[in-house]
């Protein structure tokens, strides 16, 4: 598939476009740090953000420590400074065995094999992307340091109902639209990077859409046939345009409007 056809239901999805005054800030040599360090923590916060999903939702306590210590090495690093690259390529692959919680619903457990399977890929992906930052920022000789988060993210959380199954739905339609700006993101960028970040760049695209749509279809699923989602996508759709539109004084991989 090229990367025009892999971008558009992503670019309809989506109610703005990244604003050009963004890119030119985001292309600026002296900001590719900030770019890489910030994209390194959303790659962590991705995958802690599927984890936290199936260890709520889906598995079992056992399974829920596994995970656990899969992260350990990766939140070390970005929490405690602790190890490099060479740490996370020795530490413990998740094993396979991950077991769901009892429950005695037929069609809940076939949603939660489906959460617990669409998750534990996209963890894998995206701490394979956390390494594949680290050791361009290794190679450049960017040195990580801890930076605050930006807005993007709480400001769409905030607006997460508060009872199930739709705090759920919320989670799974946000999660959407975090996939589907990073791969929108990573596509406008590329361009204007040198060859290899540019590659690097474009290589991310189509994992970053596969998790866009499982999001959706997540989304989808758990609401059933009888609850109609489309009202609660346009919502976020609309938050979401706003973070990445308005004006934003802190610059990050999804700030909005940068303020010179
Ligand atoms: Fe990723
Ligand atoms: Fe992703």
């Amino acid at each position: 598939m090229s990367v025009e056809n892999l971008l558009a239901p992503i670019k309809s999805f989506l109610q703005s476009e990244t604003p050009q005054t963004w890119i030119d800030q985001a292309a600026k040599p002296e900001n590719l740090p900030v770019i890489l360090i910030d994209h390194l923590i959303c790659e962590l916060k991705a995958a802690q953000s599927a984890m936290f999903l199936i260890r709520k939702y889906a598995i079992d306590k056992n399974s829920s420590n596994k995970l656990l210590s899969w992260f350990k090495p990766y939140e070390d690093f970005i929490y405690k400074k602790q190890g490099d690259l060479a740490t996370l390529e020795q530490s413990p692959k998740l094993s396979k065995d991950i077991v769901l919680k009892a429950t005695t619903n037929g069609a809940q457990s076939v949603f939660t094999q489906d959460l617990v399977d669409k998750m534990l890929m996209l963890i894998k992906e995206e701490l394979h992307h956390f390494y594949q930052v680290l050791e361009i920022m290794t190679n450049r000789g960017i040195e990580y340091q801890n930076i605050t988060a930006g807005r993007y993210a709480k400001g769409m959380l905030k607006h997460v109902t508060t009872y199930e199954p739709n705090a759920l739905i919320d989670k799974l339609i946000i999660g959407a639209y975090i996939e589907a700006r990073s791969c929108e993101r990573f596509a406008k960028l590329a361009p204007h990077l040198d060859d290899d970040l540019n590659k690097f760049y474009v290589s991310l695209l189509r994992s970053e859409a596969r998790h866009y749509q499982d999001y959706l279809a997540l989304a989808v699923k758990i609401a059933g046939e009888e609850k109609d989602i489309r009202e609660r996508i346009e919502y976020f759709g609309k938050v979401e345009a706003e973070l990445i539109s308005s004006p934003d004084e802190d610059f990050k991989f999804h700030s909005g409007t940068p303020i010179s």
